[in-house]
């Protein structure tokens, strides 16, 4: 079989990884991929949200099937695109996508079918957004309704902070904006939850905590992730049931309403308040970088959980897991989430020590010259699993003191509410 994958990112390089195992595979492209996927696929250097150039290429080269990994073609449409022109994908479309596209849609979802999330209010212009300020509640949250790359949420501890949020987000700090989201705050520990769906049926695909904050101990800038642990802590049957009965199936219905299916990875970020789950967002794509985390310990090969998701048959395979604790460190550029250099020369790879249990996957590199060289904010997502997260942290850390790059940082805290001191 020959399969494309659509990213550059960490996520691709663990997508890639995973079908690289199984024994049904031929060829593997991914477009535009990085330093890391060229060794066990195609790079092909195309713009994904060119969706004409890319449907050109997957046609000439025989693609089977394309798996897209970031949110932005998914929202725009890639895969009513390409269905349309006969290739098959695994990925949301564009209706379903809006989970992710547009936080309102979702509130109303919520709404609609009783799902418990933040009570919210949405406006439409500054005059309004200031009056509603002037007698809220704070801590207050700000969304803006679009795709801002994990930014574009704030949370205003008082009402000064809350004119500025409104202030930015119409003067489009993220993109055109028409619409505002106020939230109530929610105080609680969050979870990663994901399933993968065909339409017909789900299955569980893996729990996780990430740090998305900069700063050790959770603390500055928002950042796209800067390492993971899975399963969740918080984890277990009794709260599982709750996500499934309260939160997934409602919506899964809700996009059924819609007269069409959710075909995908689908991610539900939790705030996890008293044991009682809330919807604080829904991405329509694995995470990054919790798809690192989770994919080494996924058993069954992927290859047959996709094909069977494309051909509506998830009901008949089973998906095992690897039951071992799994912890992944991202290596970002110094600088990042802020200016950061780039084409900064990494060495040392050959000195990782990399197996069954511990791996390395790529991010912003890129090879040129037989050399390789950090090219975006965050470089490279070290993994280890083990049975204690004690243990794989440990690892991690030697193969992060062997690679010693001094362009680099990263948190010295990852999963600290699972790990002894
Ligand atoms: P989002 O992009 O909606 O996931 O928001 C980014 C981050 O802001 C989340 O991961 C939470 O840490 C935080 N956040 C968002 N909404 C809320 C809320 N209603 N209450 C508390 N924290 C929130
Ligand atoms: N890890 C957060 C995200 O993928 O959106």
């Amino acid at each position: 079989m020959k399969i494309a994958i659509l990213g550059s990112g960490g996520r691709e390089h663990a997508l890639a990884f995973s079908i690289s195992k199984s024994n049904k595979i031929e060829k593997i492209y991914c477009i535009p991929g990085n330093a890391g996927t060229c060794e066990i696929a195609e790079n092909i250097s195309l713009n994904i949200n060119d969706f004409k150039i890319v449907y050109e290429f997957l046609k000439k080269n025989n693609v089977n099937f394309v798996v897209v990994g970031p949110e932005d073609p998914l929202v725009n449409g890639i895969v009513d695109y390409l269905e349309k022109l006969g290739i098959k994908v695994f990925g949301p479309n564009k209706i379903a996508s809006q989970l992710e596209g547009s936080k309102i849609f979702t509130k109303k979802l919520c709404k609609k079918f009783n799902i418990p999330t933040a009570e919210f209010g949405i406006f439409e212009n500054p005059d309004d957004s200031y009056r509603y300020i002037d007698n809220a509640k704070h801590p207050l949250v700000i969304k803006a309704d679009n795709l801002a790359a994990g930014k574009g949420v704030y949370i205003c501890k008082e009402k000064n902070e809350s004119y500025l949020a409104v202030k930015e987000i119409f003067d489009g700090k993220f993109g055109t904006a028409k619409n505002i989201l106020f939230e109530e705050f929610l105080e609680g520990e969050e979870m990663s939850y994901f399933i993968i769906s065909d339409g017909k049926t789900f299955k569980y695909f893996g729990s996780a905590q990430d740090h998305k904050r900069v700063g050790e101990g959770d603390v500055g800038k928002n950042t796209g992730g800067m390492g993971a642990y899975s399963p969740s802590r918080l984890f277990n049957e009794e709260l599982e049931q709750k996500i499934l009965e309260k939160i997934i199936k409602p919506t899964l219905k809700g996009i059924n309403d819609l007269g069409t299916k959710y075909k995908g990875f689908l991610y539900a970020g939790l705030m996890i308040v008293k044991d009682e789950p809330f919807l604080i967002e829904y991405n329509v794509r694995m995470g990054d970088p919790e798809c690192q985390t989770i994919l080494p310990t996924l058993e069954t090969d992927i290859i047959k959980i996709f094909q069977s998701c494309i051909d509506e048959k998830l009901d008949e395979i089973e998906i095992k897991w690897i039951n071992k604790k799994s912890l992944c460190v991202v290596l970002c550029s110094n600088g990042y989430p802020e200016k950061y250099e780039k084409n900064i020369i990494i060495k040392n790879f050959e000195k990782l020590g990399l197996n069954e249990n511990n791996y390395l996957f790529h991010a912003g590199t890129e090879k040129k010259d037989n050399k390789i060289y950090a090219v975006g904010g965050r470089v490279l997502n070290f993994i280890s699993l083990s049975n204690t997260y004690t243990e794989a942290k440990k690892k991690i850390y030697e193969n992060l003191e062997k690679l010693n790059w001094e362009k680099g940082f990263f948190r010295k805290d990852i999963g600290y509410k699972v790990i002894d001191k």
